[in-house]
Order: C-alpha cells, then sequence, then structure tokens
C-alpha cells in the first residue's frame, strides 16, 4: 500500500507517518509538505533513510505538484492545514488559500486518480462550542458553526470533502478530534507553549480567566483513531474522536504544568481573551468506538511523559522558537498583556 500523507513535516501528520511506518512493515508512505513555519522535517530525522519513506516539497495550492505527487498513491491522509485560531485572526487569507483551495485541488486529484481512499482529518472546531456548565457533547449530526477564521476553514473544506464524494464519487472517510497533545508540537499552542515558557523561567499567558475547557488527546491516539477509520471506517461517514479523561479547564491544565514543572502560581499572567474564544469542547465518541477503538492515553501519564520529552528535546524547540515564531509572538501578546 502507497500513503500520501500531506503536511507529514507537521505536528500530528510527523507523529502519524512515524506511527504507520512502524505498524505497517509492508507500506510506503510519501510525506507531502510545502513546510511553511509548522513544518518541520527535525520531526521525521530518525525515519529519513527509511526506504519506505520519501519526502516532496510541494504545495496543495499548485496542481502540478499534487499531481506529481499522486502516482501510484491507493491511499491520501490530508492533515496539512494551517491550524493556530489566533494566527487565523490575523492572516484569514493562508488560511482559505492552504485550508480550503488546497483540500480542494488534493481531492480533485485524488479523484483523478482514483485512490481506494482519501481521509480528511478535521476537527471538533467545526462545531463551534458549547457552554460551560453543561453535559452537552458534540455529535456528527451537530450542525457546523464554526466562530472563528481557521474553524471556518476547516468546515468549509469538509463541505468540498463532502461534495467530491457525492459528486465524482470520491471514497471519503472524515475525522473530527478534539485537541492533542505530545511530541514535535509547535510551541505557539497551548501545553508546548507553557511548557516552553517555564522551562525558560517565562510566565505563561492564560486567556481570560482559564475556565475555558478542552478535552485533551495524546496525539498516538488520534493515529489509531485515523488508522482504525481507513480500515474499518464506512466510505462517505465521519467519525468524533475525543479523549478518555474528564474534560479540563485551562486553568486546571496550567496547575498541572506548573506542578511537574515544580513552578507556582507567580508564573501565571492573566491576558486579553481571545476574541470570540470558544468556551467548551468535548465530542460523544461511541460512533468510532462501536469501531473498535478507544483512547488508550491518559492525560496525567502522558501530559507527564510530554513535558519530559521537551525537557530532554531542548535544541528542538529552542529552534522553533527563534526566528518568525518571536515575530508572530509579539503580535498576539504584544496588545494581549
Ligand atoms: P490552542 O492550543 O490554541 O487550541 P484551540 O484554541 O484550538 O483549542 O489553545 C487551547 C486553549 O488554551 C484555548 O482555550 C486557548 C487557550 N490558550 C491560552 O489561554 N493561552 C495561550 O497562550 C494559548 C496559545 C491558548
Amino acid at each position: 500500500m502507497k500513503l500520501l500523507v500531506t503536511g507529514g513535516a507537521g505536528f500530528i501528520g510527523s507523529n502519524f507517518v512515524r506511527y504507520w511506518l512502524a505498524k505497517y512493515p509492508g507500506d510506503y508512505v510519501v510525506n507531502f509538505d510545502v513546510l511553511t513555519y509548522s513544518g518541520n522535517l527535525e520531526n521525521l530525522a530518525e525515519i529519513q533513510n527509511n526506504p519506505r519513506y520519501s519526502f516532496i516539497k510541494g504545495d496543495l495550492r499548485n496542481m502540478a505538484d499534487v499531481e506529481a505527487a499522486m502516482s501510484g498513491v491507493d491511499i491520501v491522509v490530508h492533515f496539512a492545514a494551517e491550524t493556530h485560531v489566533d494566527r487565523s485572526l490575523f492572516a484569514a487569507g493562508d488560511f482559505i488559500t492552504s485550508n480550503i483551495l488546497g483540500t480542494q485541488i488534493l481531492c480533485e486529484a485524488a479523484a483523478k486518480h482514483h485512490v481506494t481512499r482519501f481521509h480528511y482529518i478535521s476537527t471538533d472546531e467545526v462545531y463551534g462550542e458549547l457552554p460551560l456548565n453543561s453535559t452537552q457533547k458534540f455529535t456528527q449530526d451537530t450542525p457546523f458553526d464554526p466562530r472563528n477564521q481557521y474553524s471556518a476553514s476547516k468546515a468549509s473544506a469538509e463541505h468540498f470533502v463532502r461534495a467530491y464524494y457525492h459528486t465524482h464519487h470520491l471514497p471519503i472517510t472524515i475525522t473530527n478530534c478534539t485537541n492533542n497533545f505530545g511530541p514535535y508540537q509547535h510551541p505557539e499552542k497551548f501545553i508546548p507553549l507553557f511548557i516552553t515558557n517555564l522551562l525558560q523561567g517565562k510566565k505563561v499567558p492564560i486567556y481570560g480567566d482559564g475556565l475555558n475547557i478542552r478535552d485533551w488527546l495524546y496525539v498516538v491516539d488520534h493515529c489509531r483513531a485515523v488508522d482504525l477509520v481507513i480500515r474499518k471506517g464506512v466510505i462517505g461517514k465521519s467519525y468524533l474522536v475525543g479523549a478518555q479523561h474528564k474534560e479540563i479547564s485551562n486553568l486546571e491544565l496550567t496547575h498541572k504544568l506548573l506542578k511537574l514543572l515544580g513552578k507556582d502560581d507567580s508564573s501565571i499572567e492573566f491576558v486579553t481573551d481571545r476574541p470570540a474564544h470558544d468556551h467548551r469542547y468535548a465530542v460523544d465518541w461511541s460512533k468510532i468506538a462501536a469501531l473498535g477503538w478507544q483512547p488508550e492515553h491518559d492525560l496525567d501519564t502522558w501530559l507527564a511523559a510530554t513535558v519530559d520529552w521537551y525537557k530532554t528535546h531542548r535544541d528542538w524547540w529552542q529552534r522553533v522558537k527563534s526566528g518568525d515564531y518571536l515575530k508572530y509572538y509579539d503580535r498576539v501578546y504584544g496588545h494581549r498583556s
């Protein structure tokens, strides 16, 4: 089997490439990535010489690049996306071209090449937000209600993926996953930002009152979910993927990180809230449970393992945190503190 993984140099994509090569010794993986600020080939350094792996630097918005990569491909797993909500508020155009146009071009090429599966990595954020202090959960039937430029672009792309299923019989499946954490996550995101700031002796910026709730899934569990849906999912359907632990507020999660890193509340800095900050995400993942999946990694153990990973991979995140990242940091936090 030959897989084309888009965005394989990003956080979840690189974890998925590693996972797939280890699990399926007969398969070949092509990693297609444009290497923007969040794509980093260092994430895959240990497999770069694997004979069952190759890398193509290409842009999803360029049909010629995509067509060249599609040759002989059986399965497309589409991770590539601009993913950071805070960036999307300032740079919506990048989210529209990468996430929507890029997805449409990939669908077009995949349909033309008659791939046996096109798996789209979506997000629970397409459903908008849930109220705090409720037990409601998103399901596959929850109407889309994206509230920021990132989730709007993912929702739009998801509609295009479904449109190619209906009009071109593209054999699609979709997963809508909750927040991920684990190794190689870019330090613009909450957990790695907070860990690395604390390791640098800096404060951690909590938006608003810190009571927003997220449901954190260890990245390997997400990879297992995608794997299962590719093998056993029903064509044309989407599957929600969530974590096993109780949902947790940003403030509670921050306290766990402070404890793991031997810090106290004096390291917390409350900053102006993100505009339209979604209050709560929670997903009902019973549909994928019926296929035989459940999360295997609990938050406390794997948060500690993730902290250890960042402690032992200082070179990796220090390189990522310099350069473009710093300019971005000033832009987002400069007017918030
Ligand atoms: P993030 O990792 O950006 O994921 P998402 O917004 O897609 O859920 O943020 C996770 C939560 O942490 C979210 O509620 C916003 C909050 N947050 C902060 O409080 N401070 C920060 O500096 C960042 C990046 C996020």
